[in-house]
């Protein structure tokens, strides 16, 4: 590692000092006004330029190098992408008017200004700059990060971040496998942590179910409460009940078998619900939890993003709110809470997984990788499904100099 940090360092110095300088001298002042060397303002990406299936993904050796705007924030050098279905979901356009806001709030760019549009939200790679007020990373620390939607992606050489969004990489893990943790660690975490209300102290023997618990957040999602002593059920496929088990869930019920509320609600009451499934389940659910007791049950399908794609801004807003606020009431009067839960980047929760993974407790799920000219591959096989783990995408060979 040592030897990539110097290289790195050595390049990056190399090219500042090889950047044209002009000197400029006002009476006894002088300024020097330095621009960036040509081969830091391009670099290897895969963009799209319109939303669309597989065929809108293309290569570029010419994608703009990411720029520090603010003070706190750091270019990361990518050693490691991987893809989640909101991947295949922004390919297609999805959240795009509430992610275009986010990018633009006043509404100055023109419609499209998003492309070229760089898909990915998880990275594990190497600080290659920090802005000026950066303390806790250095140039050549290893990090990890979960990069918000409204922002280009991992799947390119670079990305740009705050610091607030990035923590250094677990020790026991390769970048490959790092690559695989941080967007479902960060989803679980904010549904069961921040909404949830869930923390390693207050979970010992509290019973959670995990409605879809075979995927990205549910495999995190089962590892992270039984390291903090919870009980935990899960519903999936057949095919996948081995793979829960060995993940750590108690009990594990199969939706393919039939009606999957009936097996559900021959089991003692639960204490939180984590949907990932969505559609109808929010119909019987609820009636799964224990009344009056703070029971929550936590969904992370909403109709936010849809809403604001198929009505606007506002008017989406507006229904979302309108939704949330009526279902939440409803279940009040019975006694449950009824809540959406949202990915939330954040390095510190990444901080506090990082912990539990180096004390062996969290093992990164890796389906299969693929080299970074395979992406279209890659999002092939995310849009096939039932993967039993990440697909991880390798940008750069740096770790293998380690
Ligand atoms: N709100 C947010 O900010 C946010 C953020 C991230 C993710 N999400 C959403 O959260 C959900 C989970 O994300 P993910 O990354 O874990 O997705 P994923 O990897 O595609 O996993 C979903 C899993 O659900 C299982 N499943 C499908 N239908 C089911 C059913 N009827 N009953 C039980 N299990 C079922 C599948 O398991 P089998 O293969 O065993 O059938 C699949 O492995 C997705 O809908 C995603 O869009 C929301």
């Amino acid at each position: 590692m040592r030897a990539v940090r110097h290289l790195m360092h050595s390049k990056w110095l190399l090219c500042r000092s090889n950047s044209p300088s002009v000197n400029t001298s006002v009476s006894s002042h002088v300024r020097l006004f330095s621009t960036s060397n040509r081969c830091m303002t391009i670099m290897p990406a895969w963009v799209i330029d319109k939303y669309g299936g597989n065929d809108a993904l293309r290569f570029t050796r010419n994608a703009s190098f990411p720029i520090i705007h603010y003070p706190n924030e750091v270019i990361v050098r990518v050693f490691a992408a991987a893809l989640n279905p909101i991947d295949v979901g922004m390919r297609g356009g999805y959240g795009s008017s509430t992610l275009s806001m986010k990018r633009d709030p006043l509404n100055i760019k023109q419609t499209g200004s998003e492309f070229p549009l760089i898909l990915g939200r998880d990275v594990s790679g190497v600080v290659m700059e920090r802005g000026l007020d950066v303390k806790y990373f250095n140039e050549g620390d290893e990090v990890w990060a979960a990069i918000p939607p409204w922002k280009q992606g991992s799947l390119a050489e670079f990305v740009v971040l705050s610091a607030n969004e990035v923590s250094h990489k677990p020790k026991s893990l390769s970048h490959t496998e790092a690559a695989a943790i941080p967007y479902v660690a960060t989803t679980a975490w904010s549904a069961l942590v921040n909404t949830g209300g869930l923390t390693k102290d207050n979970c010992a023997k509290k019973r959670i179910l995990i409605l879809g618990g075979s995927g990205g957040v549910g495999t995190f999602a089962i590892q992270m409460l039984k390291a903090w002593g919870a009980h935990v059920t899960v519903t999936c496929s057949q095919n996948a009940e081995g793979f829960v088990k060995r993940l750590g869930a108690d009990h594990v019920v199969d939706y393919t078998a039939g009606p999957v509320e009936q097996p559900l609600s021959a089991l003692e009451k639960f204490d939180l619900i984590l949907d990932n499934v969505g559609g109808d389940t929010e119909l019987w659910a609820l009636g799964l939890l224990k009344p009056w007791s703070g029971a929550k049950y936590v969904t992370l399908v909403t109709p936010f993003l849809q809403n604001t794609d198929l009505l606007g801004i506002a008017d989406g807003m507006l229904q979302t709110a309108a939704t949330m606020a009526t279902k939440a009431f409803k279940h009040l009067v019975k006694g449950v809470h009824y809540r959406w839960g949202f990915f939330a980047p954040s390095g510190p929760a990444l901080d506090e997984i990082r912990e539990i993974v180096d004390a062996g407790q969290i093992h990164a799920v890796v389906e299969e990788t693929f080299s970074f000219s395979q992406v279209p591959q890659a999002f092939e096989k995310m849009e096939k499904g039932h993967a039993r783990g990440k697909t991880v995408i390798q940008i750069s060979k740096g770790e293998e100099d380690s």
